[in-house]
C-alpha cells in the first residue's frame, strides 16, 4: 500500500516509516519541513497529489507544558490540522489514522480507561489533542496510546538512562500511573489497523500498569544499575511545580483490541531492555 506519515522524523513517526518500509509499502515520509500539517493549501495538495491509501497522523505540537503558554499553537497544530488532515483524506479516499493520548482523561477514575470513557482533559494539551479526535472523525482509526518510548527522540526512557548515569540519587513520582508504549512495538499493529480501515478509537499500549518511579527503576534495573537509587515522591513535592498538570492514572485498557480479537501489545519489559541495549550498545 501507499502511506503518507505525517511528523515522520518524531518519535513514533520514525518508527511508522520504518515498519511500513518494512513491510514493503511505498511511503512518504514527510517531517515538518516537508508538509506543515498547519497549512491547509500544503496538506490538501500533499493528499489529492499523493492519493496515498494511508495516511498516519503523527505530527503533533506534543511539548505538554509548553502548550499551556502557546494555546493557539496547541489549537492550530493538534486540532485545526486535523481537520486540514481529514478533509484531505477525504477528497483523496484516503484512509485516516489519527495518534491521540492518554491525556484527553483526567485521570480521576479508579480502574483502566476504555474507549468509551467520557474524556475530560485537565490542559491545553489533552483538549487540544481531543479536538483532533473530534476533527478525525467517525471513519477514521484514532489510536490512542500514553507514555511513548522510541529509539528516536527524547522520551522518559533516555532521560533515566542519562541522569542515573550521571547522578546518585533520582527522585520520580509514585502516584501517577500509565502503560509504557513503545515505537517498535506500537508501529506494525498501527500499519496493520491502517490498512484494514478499522474505523473509530483504539487503545494501543504495551501492557503492565506501573508508575514514573516504578519505571525508573526497571530502566535503572536492565541497564546494570541499582535501582535503589530511584526514590519515590508525590507529584505535589515536585519543584519546580509544572505548569500542565498530568492525569494520575493513564492506564489505557486495549479494549477495542482485546474485545475485537486483535493481539495486545507486550508487557513493557520486554521491549524496555530491547531498547536499553540498544541504546548502550
Ligand atoms: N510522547 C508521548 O509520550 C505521547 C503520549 C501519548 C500520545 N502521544 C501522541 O503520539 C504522537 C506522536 O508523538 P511523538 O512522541 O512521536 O512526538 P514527537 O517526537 O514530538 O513527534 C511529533 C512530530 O510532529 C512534528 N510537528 C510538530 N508540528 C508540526 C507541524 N505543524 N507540521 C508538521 N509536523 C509537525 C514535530 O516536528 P518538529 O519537532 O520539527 O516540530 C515532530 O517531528 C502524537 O500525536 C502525540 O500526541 C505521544
Amino acid at each position: 500500500m501507499n502511506v503518507l506519515v505525517t511528523g515522520a522524523n518524531g518519535q513514533l513517526g520514525r518508527d511508522i516509516v520504518a515498519a511500513c518500509t518494512a513491510a514493503g509499502d511505498e511511503v512518504i515520509a514527510a517531517d515538518h519541513t516537508r508538509l506543515d500539517v498547519t497549512d491547509r493549501d500544503s496538506v490538501l495538495a500533499a493528499l489529492t497529489t499523493l492519493r496515498p491509501d494511508v495516511a498516519v497522523h503523527c505530527a503533533a505540537w506534543t511539548a505538554v507544558d509548553a502548550c499551556e503558554s502557546d494555546p493557539d499553537r496547541a489549537w492550530a497544530t493538534n486540532a485545526l490540522a486535523v481537520r486540514w488532515m481529514a478533509d484531505g483524506c477525504r477528497r483523496a479516499g484516503t484512509h485516516l489514522v489519527h495518534i491521540s493520548t492518554d491525556y484527553v482523561f483526567n485521570g480521576e477514575q479508579e480502574e483502566p480507561y476504555t474507549e468509551w470513557d467520557v474524556p475530560d482533559p485537565l490542559g491545553v494539551y489533552g483538549r487540544s489533542k481531543l479536538g483532533g479526535e473530534i476533527e478525525a472523525g467517525p471513519d477514521a482509526t484514532i489510536v490512542r496510546t500514553s507514555w511513548v518510548c522510541g529509539e528516536h527522540g527524547s522520551n522518559m526512557l533516555k532521560t533515566v538512562l542519562r541522569l542515573s548515569a550521571e547522578m546518585d540519587s533520582l527522585a520520580f513520582v509514585d502516584d501517577q500511573r500509565g502503560h509504557p508504549s513503545f515505537t517498535a512495538d506500537m508501529a506494525p499493529l498501527i500499519r496493520q489497523l491502517g490498512l484494514d480501515r478499522r474505523p473509530g478509537i483504539h487503545h494501543v499500549t504495551n501492557q503492565g500498569a506501573v508508575s514514573w518511579y516504578e519505571f525508573a527503576r526497571e530502566v535503572v534495573a536492565s541497564a546494570g544499575r541499582d535501582p535503589e537509587m530511584v526514590r519515590p515522591i508525590a507529584t505535589a513535592d515536585l519543584q519546580p511545580p509544572r505548569p500542565a498538570p498530568r492525569p494520575a492514572n493513564s492506564v489505557l485498557d486495549n479494549a477495542a483490541l482485546r474485545l475485537g480479537g486483535l493481539p495486545l501489545l507486550d508487557d513493557f519489559r520486554v521491549p524496555l531492555h530491547r531498547l536499553v541495549r540498544t541504546l548502550l550498545g
